[in-house]
């Protein structure tokens, strides 16, 4: 990975997935109902730290980026239960089978390159009946908007570490072998809809 990559993303992401208005919002209610030992793929800078519920114990982080792990230092010092970072590859969890109670998964599939392996991966490392908590951007539910996401892919990939657009995430979900008990798909706001197209819910790994 290059220089852009490795240490100009990580802080674009970091303040495009702050916690403003709306977004801390939409973070407030995809953590209400976690529980437990969580796993949370694609921790990014910590932006969820303060919407843990009481319920949850402790969380494993997986992040592959330094820079976004560094980035997380403040709200980590605040944060009421144990955080660490456990992992480095959404794809490949360094858990034993049924070791987590919840998961959660924060504008996270668009970026990781497999992210059917990571759905998967977390299956695996969900007890079963866990929930794995989501939000994420994808594919539009208006084929105006979808047009305009084909076009765009390419540059939002380069210039996002490998953002996705266009990834189905109620599908991708399903092919996984989650259950999907509640979604809610609509066009976040105040962000343009080709980016803004998010599916937020609450998936159960099927038997
Ligand atoms: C758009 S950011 C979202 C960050 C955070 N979830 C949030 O809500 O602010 C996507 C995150 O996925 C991380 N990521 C990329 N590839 C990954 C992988 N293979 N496994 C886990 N996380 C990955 C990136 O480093 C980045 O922190």
């Amino acid at each position: 990975m290059g220089v852009y990559t490795d240490k100009v993303v990580p802080r674009v992401i970091n303040v495009a997935c702050g916690v403003g208005g709306e977004t801390g919002r939409l973070r407030e209610r995809v953590c209400r109902d976690l529980t437990g030992e969580v796993v949370e793929i694609g921790f990014g800078s910590g932006h969820n730290i303060p919407y843990y519920p009481p319920a949850v114990t402790g969380v494993d982080a997986v992040e592959p980026s330094d820079v976004g792990w560094g980035l997380a230092a403040r709200r980590l010092e605040g944060a009421r239960v144990p955080v660490r970072r456990s992992g480095l590859d959404g794809q490949t969890l360094p858990f034993p089978d049924a070791s987590h109670d919840t998961a959660l998964s924060t504008w996270t599939l668009c970026t990781i390159p497999d992210a059917d392996a990571a759905l998967r991966e977390l299956r695996r490392v969900l007890k079963p009946g866990g929930t794995l908590h989501f939000i994420e951007h994808g594919l539009a539910p208006d084929a105006g908007v979808r047009r305009w996401q084909y076009r765009l892919e390419p540059l939002q990939k380069r210039l996002f570490g490998g953002c996705h657009l266009t990834r189905p995430i109620a599908d991708l979900l399903r092919t996984a072998g989650f259950s999907i008990g509640a979604l809610d798909v609509f066009y976040e706001k105040g962000a343009p809809k080709a980016l803004g197209a998010v599916s937020l819910g609450a998936a159960v790994s099927s038997p």
